[in-house]
């Protein structure tokens, strides 16, 4: 990562979400690299098949076995495991619960991956008729494919509109029906049933976090979320509802009423990563100080994405804390972050105990140094270097070494709280008797909430950061769910973010914007009323769910010459 100038004026430009998920897959290939020379499986007769077979033992072999098993040299690294061919078990299908994909559908997944797993997509990469060869190979796996004849898809029919009706419609279905016992009340993957889910393999489970849609396995339009419902995801917990349609228990209008809820949990598009967080600054002595404070509303919300901890060892492949938002506000005097991560129990909670173990057994066995499960708390922590670094001299970004140490903060969900330290490597952490730290967190319905608050400057400044305006400071960030069997080196991880906080705006500058906006309303105002003349002229209605209006996403409106 690029270190800013430290009077930088233009904050890096947004990078997609998709492109983590990509480093974390390379990671993995890259550490299965040496099995790939295994000697090839070759049972196929046509040529075809034999294309297929030589594609597949080549990219798929590694996470999905020569044998089609799903028992590939990589595959005790990754949870969700890679798929077992060799049961014709399919999750994302256009047909029914209980049967066998189309072969469009399995395309399809080759093709996009399977988001928020370790399954890559490969359309960019294989031509298609290499990508339909493999759909063969798959196939080969399971014999019925063959006997039983193409299945027939779905007709999902079109997808009525999000009225505010069907949306409140589904929120009440998601109670009634019962999704809320594995996905949580508020949908965050926390339901009471968690602790004991478990895939057709045996193997520990979670339900998708609602309110990520960017991460479903088969997509997250509210058409896709549809057919999930109706179809189910076979090998998985996750049922299909199309029997309650059936039974006349729901319409097909409640379960899009459903998918639409479902749908309204994400934002309208993925969000964005950033490097650089934005911290406003506000009037002296109007910074919030707790969780629920009105004026964090004040505060944009960057979101970072969170990777597993798999350099130092003992390394962690299955982290639970997938992101944490991040918001940040300053009057001059003291910095304030709010930090919003989601975890679907308040560790250590004895209903998890059961989950830790399976977690641990399933992740655990391959790296000595094997973890007893037990009572351990939530963490949280945030890492800077002592000082603001010259140009590109970064720490190293897993709390530091010997020669460069870093300051972190330390928060931990039980009496302990939270702590300054300095850090040398992961596993070489002191406290440190540095400035008060104030903390206030809050967790409900699957997600944590922690405020921090601190002076700009520090008591001990040889060792601690101290925060000045218009300077970006690094900042790292490391999360561990103790329920989910996480301390120590075994968490999720970032490299270097960088907090900036904002410079107080000189009134001369102000203005300007001020009177830009003024005038850009008045061009607005302008432009509607010429719009509404249209209309009244064509007699046409606005479409409801258009409304003319300025700044509704869709460019400023231009002011028009001659009418
Ligand atoms: C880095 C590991 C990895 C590699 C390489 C990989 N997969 Fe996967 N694949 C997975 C995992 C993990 C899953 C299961 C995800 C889940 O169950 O949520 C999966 C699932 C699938 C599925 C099941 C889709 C469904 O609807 O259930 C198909 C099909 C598939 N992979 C095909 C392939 C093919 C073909 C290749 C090679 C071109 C390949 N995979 C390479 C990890 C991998
Ligand atoms: C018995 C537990 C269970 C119930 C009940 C349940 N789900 Fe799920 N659901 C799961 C699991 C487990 C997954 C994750 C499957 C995976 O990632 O492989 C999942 C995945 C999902 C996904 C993500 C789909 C994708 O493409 O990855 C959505 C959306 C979803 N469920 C919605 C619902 C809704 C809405 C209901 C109620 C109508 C519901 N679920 C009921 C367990 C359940």
């Amino acid at each position: 990562m690029r270190a800013p100038d430290r009077n930088r004026t233009h904050l890096p430009g947004p990078r997609p979400a998709r492109a983590v998920a990509h480093t974390a897959t390379a990671v993995v290939l890259l550490l299965t690299l040496p099995h790939l020379a295994a000697p090839p499986h070759l049972t196929a007769q046509d040529a075809d098949l034999e294309r297929g077979a030589e594609l597949y033992d080549r990219w798929c072999a590694a996470c999905h076995g020569f044998e089609g098993d799903g028992q590939g040299p990589a595959a005790e690294y990754m949870l969700p495991r890679p798929r077992d061919f060799t049961g014709g078990i399919y999750q994302i299908r256009t047909t029914r619960g209980g049967e066998l994909p189309t072969d469009d559908d399995i395309l399809r997944m080759i093709d996009e991956g399977m988001p928020g797993t370790t399954m890559p997509g490969w359309e960019g990469f294989l031509s298609r008729a290499d990508r339909e060869a493999l759909v063969e190979y798959l196939k080969s796996f399971y014999p019925p494919f063959e006997t039983m004849g193409e299945p027939e898809a779905v007709d999902f029919g079109r997808a009525p509109r999000a009225t505010d009706e069907a949306l409140e419609q589904g929120r009440i279905l998601f109670d009634s029906i019962e999704c809320y016992q594995c996905h949580g009340g508020m949908g965050r993957g926390d339901g009471g049933s968690v602790p004991d889910l478990e895939d057709d393999w045996g193997n520990p489970i979670r339900p998708a976090d609602l309110h990520m849609n960017w991460r479903f396995n088969g997509g997250g339009s509210v058409e896709e979320i549809y057919r999930r419902l109706y179809t189910g995801m076979d090998g998985t917990p996750m049922p299909a509802h199309s029997d309650l349609v059936d039974a006349g228990i729901i319409t097909e209008d409640d379960l899009w009423s459903v998918a639409h809820y479902v749908r309204s949990l994400s934002p309208d598009r993925p969000p964005r990563i950033r490097e650089v967080i934005r911290v406003d600054r506000t009037e002296p002595g109007e910074l919030p100080s707790s969780v629920d404070d009105e004026r964090w509303e004040e505060a944009e919300a960057f979101y970072i994405p969170l990777v597993a901890q798999i350099i130092v060892m003992p390394r962690w492949f299955d982290p639970s804390v997938k992101a944490v938002w991040v918001e940040g506000l300053h009057d001059g005097e003291e910095l304030a972050l709010r930090l919003t991560w989601h975890d679907p129990s308040q560790s250590p909670d004895p209903a998890w105990m059961e989950w830790q173990e399976r977690i641990l057994e399933a992740m655990e066995p391959k790296e000595g140094d094997e973890l007893e499960a037990g009572p351990r708390p939530d963490r949280f922590a945030l890492q800077f270097p002592r000082s603001i670094p010259d140009e590109a001299r970064f720490p190293y970004f897993l709390m530091g070494d010997d020669r460069d140490p870093v300051h972190l903060w330390r928060w931990r969900s039980d009496e302990a709280g939270i702590e300054n330290a300095i850090a040398m490597g992961m596993t070489e952490i002191t406290p440190l008797d540095g400035t008060e730290v104030q903390a206030d967190a809050q967790w409900e319905d699957g997600r944590w909430r922690l405020v921090l608050r601190r002076s700009l400057e520090a008591d001990n400044p040889d060792e601690e950061i101290e925060f000045e305006e218009g300077v970006s400071i690094p900042v790292a960030f490391y999360a561990w769910d103790g329920d989910h069997g996480e301390e120590g080196t075994r968490g999720a991880v970032t490299s270097w973010y960088f907090l900036h906080l904002m410079e107080e705006t000189p009134v001369t500058v102000y203005v300007a914007p001020v009177a830009a906006a003024l005038l850009t309303a008045g061009l607005g105002i302008l432009a509607v009323l010429r719009a509404q003349r249209r209309e009244e002229r064509a007699e046409a209605p606005v479409p409801e769910d258009r409304p003319v209006a300025p700044g509704d996403g869709h460019g400023e409106p231009q002011p028009e010459t001659g009418g």
